[in-house]
């Protein structure tokens, strides 16, 4: 491969977050601990809610959420509704959390869950819907509320792509009952591995606290333990020490203080990260009109904000060369790609089982096959994206 010229990811380690690290590892409290705490405050502010629990990674912030749903009247493989094309991570955490994924095609423009296609979906086992918003474009959040609410199903956002993105006015992560961020290092605010669920509901808080615990019933926002503060009044008031009673379905998904010294370190160049990539990422939806025979990409409507996550590129129908010869043309270059995501019910093997057939979902199997999406990180410069539309400008001059 060529030495790379335009990367596809990458992380600011501020001086906070090596002091921060660095205070940890002196104190030997690695393990989540007042770090984490602040975090989750600090995350919670932001995004204009209540409280923020703080994960080992993204799925398992999406699958946390799934699995609180238990706690509120669900039952194990109850269905959810998902759309077709996402990062595997979406519908895995369905399978995790216990529950069945039930796919609905996605808009070929949008990316995201078509909500004309979501009603024929709903059954007397559907619990849920978890919408993505895709390369940080919002989903269509009024119409998959209003069926939520007609069917009384809960909304859990998937917005691991999704920090600081708006829909009329409003931060998606916040509109349904809890929103599930990733924290992974391509992500705006990284913690290198992370997540982190938003919501404005202390009860579904307190279980998710519980959860990413082993299911623990000791699951007090900050935890005295290990701490100079007296002895935890809670610990025995059930006769049994509650740090070994296990109340519920649990996992092992806590995130722990030198990630959150990482996150704290990005949240002080929050602002700078978000309007260099907002600028990168319009800069680039612009000039790609340039090439509006041979490729599409997302538009930003005026309804909303995008969430500089990445920028999709999609090859237009009947173009006479391949995705696959775009990137690796790309490649070839020094430009990092990556494929846009598979299909999950038609192209990931371990959703086989639930009786999709390949064609089920042609806009999804559409962009699956025919996108690839790359980076509008901050590091990235007005000279990387004129060499990304360069290189464009002559793979298709070289293949039209
Ligand atoms: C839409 C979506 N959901 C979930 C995840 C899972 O996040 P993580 O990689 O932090 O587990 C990702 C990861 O990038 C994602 O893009």
């Amino acid at each position: 491969m060529a030495e790379i010229k335009y990367s596809f990811g990458t992380i600011s380690i501020t001086e906070k977050a090596k002091k921060l690290i660095n205070e940890a590892l002196d104190s030997t409290r690695v393990s989540s601990g007042k770090y984490v705490r602040l975090f989750e405050q600090l995350f919670a502010e932001m995004n204009g809610t209540k409280e923020a629990v703080a994960v080992s990674t993204g799925t398992d912030a999406d699958a946390l959420a799934l699995a609180a749903l238990y706690d509120f009247g669900a039952e194990w493989g109850d269905e959810i509704i998902v759309p077709a094309l996402s990062f595997v991570a979406t519908g895995n955490a369905v399978l995790i959390a216990g529950l069945t994924p039930v796919f609905v095609d996605v808009e070929r423009n949008t990316l995201n869950i078509d909500p004309s296609k979501i009603e024929e979906k709903i059954t007397e086992k559907t619990r849920a819907i978890m919408p993505v918003h895709l390369m940080g474009k919002p989903a269509k959040m009024d119409e998959i509320m209003a069926l939520a609410k007609q069917y009384n199903l809960e909304v859990i956002e998937d917005a691991a792509e999704a920090h600081n993105t708006y829909y009329k006015g409003k931060q998606v992560g916040t509109f349904g009952i809890m929103g599930a961020y990733s924290l992974y290092v391509a992500h705006i605010i990284t913690t290198i591995e992370g997540g982190i669920i938003v919501t404005d509901n202390p009860d579904y808080a307190e279980v998710l606290r519980s959860l990413r615990s082993h299911g623990r019933a000791c699951k007090c926002t900050s935890c005295v333990v290990n701490t100079n503060e007296s002895e935890c009044k809670k610990r025995f008031a059930q006769g049994e020490d509650i740090r070994f009673i296990f109340e519920r379905y649990g996992f092992s998904s806590k995130m722990n203080e030198l990630e959150a010294a990482v996150g704290l370190g990005n949240m002080e160049v929050y602002q700078n990260i978000i309007e260099k990539r907002r600028e990168n990422l319009l800069y680039l939806i612009k000039e790609f009109k340039t090439f509006k025979n041979y490729f599409f990409t997302m538009e930003e409507e005026e309804h909303e904000k995008i969430g500089p996550h990445a920028l999709p590129i999609i090859c237009q129908d009947n173009v006479s060369f391949t995705r696959n010869s775009y990137a690796l043309f790309l490649e070839q270059n020094g430009i990092d790609s990556r494929n846009m995501f598979q299909s999950m019910p038609t192209q990931c093997p371990q959703f086989k089982r639930f009786g999709y057939h390949y064609g089920d979902f042609p806009s999804t199997e559409y962009i699956a096959n025919n996108g690839i999406h790359v980076g509008v990180h901050q590091d990235l410069n007005r000279e990387h994206l004129d060499y990304l539309l360069e290189k464009t400008d002559s793979f298709i001059k070289k293949n039209s």
